[in-house]
């Protein structure tokens, strides 16, 4: 198998990214970020390509990359889907939304559909709870007051390649 490697273009994304703080270990996680954009998740092989390109020590690396949820240090499904069932989530239809999920799509343990296509997974709070139940998509797309219906929707999309269409939180005018 070939090396993973960084573009040119990436290296000068990264040295960007250095330039920004005082030291080149400020610079890992957006670092993490573009190689896990890049290569889908973030194994052994790929950490050790961070710790070199930035000079730091795997172990290092490793050790932030295994705090974080956001990163995959393995990848259990094609499209990661994350579905609130924390507080307010979790009392306005998130929990209902997780057991659709699990039953009607299947879920192994692991959360991933027979065929891999969709890796489902229980999120907490994240962070626009005014608007439950919220399902995040890849890390960087969220979808608000979501139902079963547009958890289908959302998923038929996403068998076409395309993310959902990308949603401000509903502001609500106070009264
Ligand atoms: S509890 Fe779901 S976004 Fe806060």
């Amino acid at each position: 198998m070939q090396e993973p490697r960084f573009s040119p273009e990436e290296i000068s994304q990264i040295e960007a990214f250095c330039q920004r703080y005082p030291t080149r270990q400020s610079a890992l996680m957006p670092t993490l970020w573009l190689a896990q954009e890049k290569f889908g998740e973030l194994t052994p092989p790929i950490l050790r390509l961070v710790a070199d390109t930035l000079n730091l020590p795997y172990a290092h690396v490793e050790g932030v990359a295994t705090f974080y949820t956001m990163y995959l240090t393995k990848r259990k499904g094609k499209w990661l889907i994350e579905i609130c069932t924390c507080f307010t989530c979790g009392e306005c239809g998130g929990r209902e939304l997780w057991e659709y999920a699990q039953q009607t799509f299947s879920l192994d343990e692991e959360g991933t559909t027979p065929d891999k296509l969709f890796w489902f997974r229980e999120a907490e709070c994240l962070g626009a709870c005014d608007t439950p139940p919220v399902v995040q998509i890849e890390g960087r797309r969220m979808v608000f007051s979501v139902t079963p219906e547009k958890l289908n929707l959302i998923l038929s999309q996403l068998r076409e390649g395309q993310l959902p269409s990308f949603e401000s939180v509903p502001i609500r005018n106070p009264e």
